[in-house]
Parts: structure tokens; C-alpha cells; sequence
């Protein structure tokens, strides 16, 4: 049976872990913080007996550990497809400030680097070294990590993203994880690959913007259609999102390990 790990329990670590649950042969496991927080998933796995939730922080390495050795006592100890989905995202206002509003206050600025790079850096690591004795073990041995086209630094210029420093840089370094692994582990067969999803609609239901973040997205979106005249400045759904990546992930080549692309599997972000 192949299977899947998955962290996170919304948005779009939801949507892999309805789609690929949807396929009875498949084992679906999902690390998710607190499992009360994320009903529809609970609710999902209650459903479906391929369906697993295990509970970890992405900073708890113990926890990580602990996850893996449950994943291991149904799969035998093997893997096929590790997707590093969870992530830190603040959509607080300090996301759409530039490095240099920060500007005395600068505190806010280092504590916001610290904890993206704590989750989105070191947490991916953890994760990654916690599964990747069963991965050695499975028959594909894929390790996506989703990343996001703000972190490509050309891409970035072009489209004028100033603010969003502390979740860009640190994704920008998550793709250089990405990279260190797979030159590290080409020669066993592993396929490593950074993936952003697009711009896609994760919105908590119920949840609305006050005016500044507003503002915010207005601008982002205003500059994405300067890189990219053609984008409509829509977001695609989660299901859009992740019929295009498993696409891509189930039709991985050899030559692709190591490198960060789209869902449009090139460097077409939106
Ligand atoms: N949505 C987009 O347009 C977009 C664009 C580019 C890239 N991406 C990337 O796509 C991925 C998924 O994005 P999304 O929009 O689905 O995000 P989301 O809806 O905000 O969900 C983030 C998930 O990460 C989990 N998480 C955060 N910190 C964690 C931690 N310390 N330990 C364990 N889990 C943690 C959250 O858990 P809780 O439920 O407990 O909060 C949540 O399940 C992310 O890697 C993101 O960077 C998204």
C-alpha cells in the first residue's frame, strides 16, 4: 500500500489528505499540532480507515520521533511519500510591513525571523530526519516540501514584494534544505523537490481582514500582475492546488530532484 505523511491539518495539508485518502489503497498519516483544532480532519479520519492524525509540533523533535514510530507499527516500517505542507504564516499585520518599517521596533522583526525559521526551517529538518529511516525503507522515497514563488528572489524583484520578510526569507532557506538533501541523497534514489502551490484560497472560513492587511493583499496581488500581466489576481481553491502538485509528484523524474518549481512545474508561480 503506498503512503503518505503529511504535516498539517487545514488549507492544504486538508485537501492532500482528502485526496489522497480518497484512494483505499493508500495509508495516509497526518501531523497535525493539535488534532481538536482541525474538526474536518478529525471528522475525515473518522470516516476512513486509511485515514490516521498524529500529534506533533514541528518544533517538538520527540514528538516527531514518536510519530514516526507510530507510522512505522502500520506500514512496517516503511514510507513511499513524505509532504512537508505545514508552515509558519502570520497574517498579522506585521506580514505586510517592509524590513525597514520595522524600523525601531526591530525586536517585533527578530522574533517574527525566529519563529518562521523555527517551524519553516528547522522544522522541516526535524521532520525530514524523523521519517527518513522508514523513507529509505519505501519504494519511492519523495520528500515534497511546499515553498512559495515569493521566496524566488528574481521573481520577488520583479514583482515588487517588499513586506512579507520574516515567512520569505525563511522559505528561501527552506528551498536551500530542500537542495542540501537532495545532493545529499541522490545517489539512494530519493527525489527532493520545493513546490509552491500558487496563490490559493486557505482562508478560515468566517475569518476577515482588517483594513491594513486588506491594503496588504491589494499590493501583493498588485505586483504579481506586474511580474505576471497574464495573472487574473485570483486565487485558485485547495483542490485546484493539489490536483495540479500530485500531478507533478506522481510523475517526478529523476532529474527534477533538488529543484523548487510551481504547480505549473516551472517557474510560473500564480
Ligand atoms: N495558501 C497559499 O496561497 C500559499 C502560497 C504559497 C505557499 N504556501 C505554502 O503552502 C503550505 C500550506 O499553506 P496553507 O495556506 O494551507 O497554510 P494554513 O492554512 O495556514 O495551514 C498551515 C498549517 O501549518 C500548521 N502549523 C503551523 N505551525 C505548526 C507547527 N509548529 N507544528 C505543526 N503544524 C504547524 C497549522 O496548524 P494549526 O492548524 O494548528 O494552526 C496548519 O495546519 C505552507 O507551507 C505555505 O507556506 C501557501
Amino acid at each position: 500500500m503506498p503512503s503518505y505523511v503529511i504535516t498539517g491539518g487545514r488549507g492544504i495539508a486538508y485537501e492532500f489528505a482528502k485526496q489522497l485518502s480518497s484512494k483505499p489503497e493508500n495509508h495516509v498519516f497526518t501531523v497535525v499540532r493539535n488534532p481538536d483544532a482541525v474538526p474536518a480532519l478529525g471528522q475525515l479520519a473518522a470516516e476512513r480507515k486509511n485515514l490516521h492524525v498524529l500529534k506533533a509540533d514541528l518544533t517538538d523533535l520527540p514528538a516527531l520521533k514518536q510519530a514516526a514510530k507510530d507510522v512505522a507499527a502500520v506500514t512496517g516500517g516503511t514510507l513511499d511519500v513524505l509532504l512537508n505542507v505545514a508552515a509558519w504564516l502570520s497574517s498579522d499585520v506585521n506580514s505586510y510591513k517592509t524590513l525597514s518599517e520595522f524600523e525601531g521596533n526591530e525586536e517585533v522583526l527578530a522574533k517574527d525571523l525566529r519563529e518562521s525559521f523555527e517551524v519553516n526551517v528547522v522544522g522541516v529538518i526535524y521532520v525530514t530526519n524523523s521519517f527518513l529511516p522508514l523513507l529509505r525503507a519505501g519504494q519511492t522515497k519523495k520528500v515534497i516540501t511546499l515553498s512559495t514563488g515569493m521566496a524566488d528572489p528574481d521573481f520577488n524583484y520583479r514583482a515588487n514584494q517588499a513586506q512579507a520578510g520574516p515567512y520569505t526569507i525563511s522559505k528561501a532557506a527552506t528551498n536551500m534544505v530542500n537542495s542540501k538533501y537532495a545532493a545529499e541523497f541522490a545517489d539512494e534514489g530519493f527525489k527532493f523537490l520545493a513546490i509552491s502551490p500558487g496563490l490559493v484560497d486557505t482562508a478560515v472560513p468566517g475569518t476577515t481582514m482588517n483594513d491594513e492587511q486588506m491594503a496588504g493583499v491589494m499590493k501583493m496581488v498588485a505586483g504579481f500582475k506586474k511580474a505576471f500581466p497574464d495573472f487574473s489576481g485570483q486565487y485558485i481553491s485547495p483542490t485546484e492546488s493539489v490536483n495540479l502538485m500530485l500531478d507533478i509528484i506522481d510523475t517526478l523524474k529523476p532529474e527534477e530532484n533538488g529543484t523548487f518549481i510551481s504547480h505549473h512545474r516551472n517557474k510560473n508561480w500564480l
